[in-house]
């Protein structure tokens, strides 16, 4: 894996804000749950399976920039064969989730083994993950930065399309939501300049469709940008 250190030079996807302080309730109940639910991403390269102690999983997903965790979690709880690995870098994201998986938690009485938080950049992970060991990645709602100046910081550029590539198994999706116009017209030109991936819908009706088992969030119901379009992109056979 390549060391956070050198991750030094690549350009923020996020303001950098922090956001208030958590509340002393919020922060230690982050405490008392991260660590079970963080990986340890020092080992490269990072195997899925070793993630999750739980060994009756088929596949593994990823989900980038999980917001507060509504969309992650819902799968996690319908999808019980499929590990979740979900990434967020804003800290009141990543509490609000552990708030929301700790009270399933204490209604059901029993531990959620199939979902993982990185709570770092999201390329961070990627770099640690072997080729080929996802089956699915989720891209909901990215920051759409519309001023030109500020393309730069947009998650898909072509080496993350690249990186995206590589940890796809073939027959597997890239999931990409989006309520930005420009910002999907700059994806699926991206998508289209990439010889691994190949767009699954034939009309633009198709892209109105949420993807199977699809769960709003609070971001996606405020539709801020626009009206929500869904594009799934297949990794193809190398
Ligand atoms: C516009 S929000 C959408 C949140 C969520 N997907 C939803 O639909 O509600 C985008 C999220 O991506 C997160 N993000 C941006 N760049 C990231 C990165 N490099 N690694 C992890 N999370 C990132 C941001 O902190 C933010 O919470």
């Amino acid at each position: 894996m390549t060391d956070t250190k050198q991750h030094h030079r690549i350009i923020m996807t996020t303001s950098g804000r922090q956001g208030r302080p958590l509340r002393p309730a919020q922060q230690e109940l982050v405490n008392h749950l991260l660590p079970r639910l963080s990986i340890d991403c020092h080992a490269a390269p990072l195997e899925p399976s070793s993630v999750f102690k739980q060994a009756n999983l088929h596949d593994y997903a990823l989900e980038i920039g999980f917001g507060s965790g509504e969309h992650l979690l819902y799968r996690a709880l319908h999808e019980a064969q499929t590990g979740f690995i979900g990434c967020e870098m804003y800290p009141q994201g990543v509490a609000s989730c552990i708030a929301a998986i700790h009270q399933h938690e204490e209604k059901s009485g029993k531990q959620l083994s199939n979902l993982k938080i990185w709570n770092q950049d999201a390329r961070i992970l990627m770099s640690a993950l072997p080729e080929a060991s996802l089956h699915r990645i989720y891209l909901m709602f990215p920051d759409p930065w519309p001023k030109k100046r500020h393309w730069k910081r947009r998650m898909i550029q072509a080496d993350f399309i690249k990186e995206s590539a590589r940890l796809i198994m073939p027959g597997g999706q890239f999931i990409l939501a989006s309520d930005h116009a420009d910002y999907r017209e700059w994806s699926l030109v991206h998508f289209a300049n990439s010889e691994e991936f190949e767009l699954q819908a034939r009309t633009y009706q198709d892209c109105l469709a949420p993807p199977d088992g699809h769960h709003q969030t609070r971001y996606e119901r405020k539709g801020k940008a626009g009206f929500p379009m869904f594009f799934s992109f297949l990794r193809r056979n190398a």
